[in-house]
Parts: C-alpha cells; sequence; structure tokens
C-alpha cells in the first residue's frame, strides 16, 4: 500500500515530557493546515486499549517478561494495522507515544530478552511500518523519576508496573534508547530534555520540519477532513 504520510515516535523514560512535546508539536504542525493524529502505545486501537490494561495493572507480570513482550507486539499489530498504516496513506502526520524502541529497552535490555526474539516479534508486529523519525527525549533517571513522581502526585496516579522499577534500571533503559541512536543515527535524534519545555519544542519542530519539506506536497491537508 502507498504510503504518502509522515510517521513520528517518541521515546525516553519517565518524566521525560513526551507527552507535552507531543501535545506541542502537534498543535504546531496543525497551525501549518497538517492533518496529525496523535497516538500512543501499548494501546491507540481499541484491541490494543484492552491489552494495554493488562499490561499496566501488573496482571501480566506474574507470567513473565516473554509474555509481556508478545502481548505489547499483539497490541503493537494490531495499533499499526487498524490506526497506523491507514492514517499514513491518508498523508496524515502520525505522533506516537513510545513505539518499537521501548519493547527493544523495557523488555529487550531490562527485561534480558535475547534481542533475535525481541527483534523477530518487532518485524511481525509493525509489517514495514517503521518509523520516519524517532525523537529520544533524554533524561537522567532520577530527574526523570522526581518529575514522574511529582506529576503523579498532582494526578494522585499510582506507579505502574513499569514506574515502579529501581534507579537502576531506569539508567539502563537511558542507555538503552541511547544505544538504538547510536545505531540508527538517521531515524533516532536524542534531544536534551533537562532544558526547558520551549528550548525542547523548538528542537523538536527543526527536527521534524526537514521532513516535512520533500513531503509537503504529498501530506493531507486539516482542511480534507471536513469533506
Ligand atoms: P504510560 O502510562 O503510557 O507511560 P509513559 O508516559 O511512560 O509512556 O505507560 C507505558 C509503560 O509501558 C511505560 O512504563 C513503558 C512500558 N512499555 C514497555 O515496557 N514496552 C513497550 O513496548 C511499550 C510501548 C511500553
Amino acid at each position: 500500500m502507498a504510503r504518502s504520510g509522515l510517521f513520528i515516535s517518541f521515546e525516553g523514560g519517565e518524566g521525560a515530557g513526551k507527552s507535552t512535546q507531543i501535545r506541542r508539536l502537534a498543535a504546531a504542525l496543525e497551525k501549518r493546515g497538517l492533518d496529525v493524529v496523535v497516538t500512543r502505545e501499548p494501546g491507540g486501537s481499541p484491541g490494543a486499549e484492552a491489552v494495554r490494561h493488562v499490561l499496566l495493572n501488573g496482571a501480566a507480570e506474574a507470567y513473565g517478561t516473554r509474555m509481556e513482550a508478545l502481548l505489547f507486539a499483539a497490541a503493537r499489530s494490531d495499533h499499526v494495522e487498524q490506526v497506523i498504516r491507514p492514517a499514513l496513506s491518508r498523508g496524515s502526520v502520525v505522533l506516537c507515544d513510545r513505539f518499537m524502541d521501548s519493547s527493544r529497552v523495557y523488555q529487550g535490555v531490562t527485561g534480558n530478552l535475547e534481542p533475535d526474539f525481541i527483534e523477530a516479534l518487532q518485524r511481525v508486529a509493525i509489517n514495514g511500518v517503521v518509523p520516519d523519525r524517532t525523537i529520544i527525549l533524554d533524561i537522567p533517571a532520577d530527574m526523570g523519576l522526581e518529575r514522574a513522581r511529582s506529576r503523579g502526585r498532582a494526578e494522585s496516579t499510582d506507579p505502574d508496573r513499569f514506574e515502579r522499577e529501581q534507579l537502576e534500571t531506569h539508567e539502563k533503559r537511558r542507555h538503552g534508547f541511547l544505544d538504538i541512536a547510536v545505531r540508527e543515527p538517521d531515524r533516532c535524534k536524542v534531544v536534551d530534555a533537562t532544558r526547558s519545555e520551549d528550548e525542547i519544542a523548538g528542537e523538536i519542530r527543526k527536527l521534524v520540519e526537514v521532513l516535512l519539506k520533500p513531503e509537503a506536497g504529498r501530506l493531507r491537508q486539516k482542511a480534507d477532513q471536513a469533506r
């Protein structure tokens, strides 16, 4: 199927500010008249949201990391086929909060699953839908956790299954994301998330603008939605 849209994923540890930055980028792109689809993982489609619930409340934890990795992949496959691929075919810009690199890091690096197993799962789950750009929001684990905790207090939500883990685990994940960026420098761009919200938003806009120029003619305009 022809793909005319633009697929951007956001990755990083807890408290890196992904959701805020996704909101800001979506607003900036919509202002330019582009049709933007904001989505997240695990979840993003009805089937995947059902699996999200099982994963994040810890119900699958007892069955081991391999089971969890398979469930993340099942959710991803549904999300790709039901939401992401159709949006890209329409020419929309898709902004996705976490994608395949989260599985590589959370289940692969800190879940200790073999890289071959994880890579095979990702191939099946994404079925050719690779992000055009992945923004990795990088923040030291202690700083990120502190931010996530103060946010949690404000919203009075309990930490999820993955947020409960130790500082050392979070630091390993940070390095896991940085390693992916070293291996795939064209797709992945690391953004220093310790700076101000405005500075981060500005850098992300630049990293996305360079992709918009050559694509401009193919991208769907927001006004199309009304027809
Ligand atoms: P979420 O509430 O969406 O938090 P965050 O703001 O950190 O994205 O929770 C998603 C959690 O699921 C997060 O702790 C990372 C974890 N996760 C994985 O372990 N593997 C994956 O493939 C994905 C997509 C997420």
